[in-house]
């Protein structure tokens, strides 16, 4: 039969936390034509370490483009028009390898992941005033075990292979996004060792107004800087896709690869949040509420990060943004079905939820990291609390969901402090807004409307945008209005809103009880 003709396709790698996927987007209209995602294995090896194999996810990639094309084989439509591919990743995990043999020399350190804790008291006796807030005028962040800086601090002290390496100069540093492009682009036959300024912005070795690395905040943590890839824009060539060997049919090889943006980012272009004031929040593993603050950085005074948005082009302006960050959403569910086995699958947790329409006074407080925004308490541990005889799994599961409501809130809170205009709604997106108990509770619990896409997978289109509108590939638009593909769906606030505060001062209550657990 004949092959459909769509003109132009873009790519895009969608490397998170919990999963890898691989989407194709027709790039007149935003259409998602077809995709494909591999869970990701984490490792817990001690209490609070949290780990991935970075050659496990590169694998998942390469699976990922060779299923998708599969499929789009299936539905006739030619894998040749796809014209660039975009990355968009989980940020701040931190990657060391070898760029003599190819290979890792340590596992991936995840974001989530505590071990700095000790890094991160040393450092700060260091700092005048013992003030974690110290760099944040330059990097926008608070000293914390969050950052990749502190992540390569302890790779550095801890791991003989890696400081070998950084003496034979074999040594190269990224976030997944950097670990991905140069192995894609050839690995050690010639990869690119580059990054973009959203993923660089959250090393916190980067200074968000000059654009650059910067010395002193190296030499501070005493991080050679010979081994850190090349800042990028988050939109322009970086190199094209090689020949891989696992990619049996060659699908991809010397396409360019044009867009790099950390996944945060990549979800506030894909919501096309391109002016100052707009805002989403995104539920992956994490939750994440990013508002653009335009072409300035503004410091928060609640307890949120600022970090670099977007900078779609070479010679194009750098957006910033004010970020709420929780470090447990879609995390608790897959705790409470890895863990606690209370749900098979993690679409179940709605059907329990739904049977019983409250958690009867239960509150979960998910603080397996401690908890960031907006309290960056890195002491605190989660609880469950309020239970009686009558609690059941139900109630756990629903009292889940509500964790990364009130998560919200508190984020939502804290950013309409800062900004001074309160959000008069909220856009959503990610794979648990496919959950419409989460999305109802979510209104109720903002007490304003939630709006989500049609097509929840936002930070794989807005790293497909990226790579589509790059110079030299130049086959998307970024006028908002040419993604005819893209609708809307609105969760209105149903319950009374005494009631949603009385659930939040609870839930408060609750925070204040998770506080002071660490071992
Ligand atoms: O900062 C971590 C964030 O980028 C991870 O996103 O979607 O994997 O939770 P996600």
């Amino acid at each position: 039969s004949d092959r459909v003709v769509l003109g132009p396709l873009v790519g895009a790698i969608d490397q998170g936390t919990s999963s890898t996927r691989f989407l194709v987007f027709n790039a007149k209209t935003a259409e998602l034509l077809s995709h494909h995602q591999v869970e990701i294995k984490q490792k817990f090896p001690k209490e609070g370490w949290v780990e991935q194999d970075p050659k496990e996810i590169l694998q998942s990639v390469y699976e990922c483009v060779e299923k998708t094309c599969e499929k789009l084989n299936q539905l006739n439509i030619d894998i040749t028009n796809i014209k660039a591919v975009g990355v968009s990743n989980q940020r701040e995990t931190t990657v060391v390898w070898d760029k003599t043999t190819g290979e890792p020399l340590y596992n991936a350190i995840v974001w989530l992941d505590l071990r700095t804790q000790p890094t991160v008291e040393r450092l700060l006796k260091i700092i005048p005033g013992q003030n974690t807030s110290f760099f944040k005028t330059r990097t926008g962040l608070p000293l914390s075990t969050y950052f990749s800086a502190v992540k390569l601090r302890w790779l550095l002290d801890n791991v003989e292979e890696i400081r070998q390496a950084v003496r034979d100069g074999r040594a190269m540093f990224g976030t997944i996004d950097s670990w991905l492009i140069w192995s894609l682009t050839g690995g050690k036959n010639g990869g690119v060792h580059c990054t973009d300024v959203t993923n660089a912005s959250r090393t916190m070795l980067f200074n968000i107004h000059s654009l650059e690395w910067d010395s002193e905040l190296c030499h501070f943590f005493d991080v050679p800087m010979e081994i850190l890839p090349k800042v990028r824009s988050s939109s322009e060539i970086y190199g094209l896709m090689k020949m891989c060997p696992s990619l049996k049919s060659g699908a991809l090889t010397g396409v360019p690869i044009s867009g790099c943006l950390g996944d945060q980012s990549a979800a506030l272009v894909g919501q096309m949040c391109f002016k100052d004031g707009q805002a989403k929040n995104t539920y992956g593993t994490g939750c994440f509420l990013l508002y653009n603050t335009g072409q300035k950085p503004v410091l928060s005074e609640h307890g949120l990060l600022t970090t670099v948005a977007y900078k779609l082009g070479r010679d194009k302006p750098v957006y910033y943004a004010l970020e709420g960050s929780v470090a447990i959403a879609g995390a608790v569910v897959r705790w409470l079905r890895d863990n606690l086995g209370i749900v098979k699958s993690s679409s179940e947790i709605e059907k329990l939820a739904a049977e019983v329409g409250t958690s009867y006074g239960c509150y979960f407080v998910p603080a397996f990291s401690g908890l960031y925004a907006p309290y960056w308490e890195p002491s605190a541990r989660g609880i469950i609390c309020g239970l009686t005889q009558f609690t059941n799994k139900n109630h756990i599961a629903f009292a889940a969901l509500e964790a990364v409501c009130f998560q919200t809130r508190e984020i939502l809170d804290a950013m309409n402090k800062d900004c001074g205009i309160p959000l008069s709604e909220l856009q959503v997106d990610g794979g648990m807004t496919n959950n419409k108990i989460l999305m109802q509770l979510q209104a109720d619990i903002l007490c304003i409307p939630v709006v989500k896409p049609s097509m929840p997978e936002t930070t794989a289109l807005g790293a497909a945008m990226a790579a589509g509108a790059a110079e030299g590939v130049g086959v998307w638009s970024l006028n908002p209005g040419d993604l005819t593909a893209v609708t809307w769906e609105r969760f209105e606030p149903q319950i009374n809103p005494e009631e949603s505060e009385y659930r939040y001062a609870r839930w408060k209550k609750a925070v204040m009880k998770s506080m002071g657990w660490e071992i």
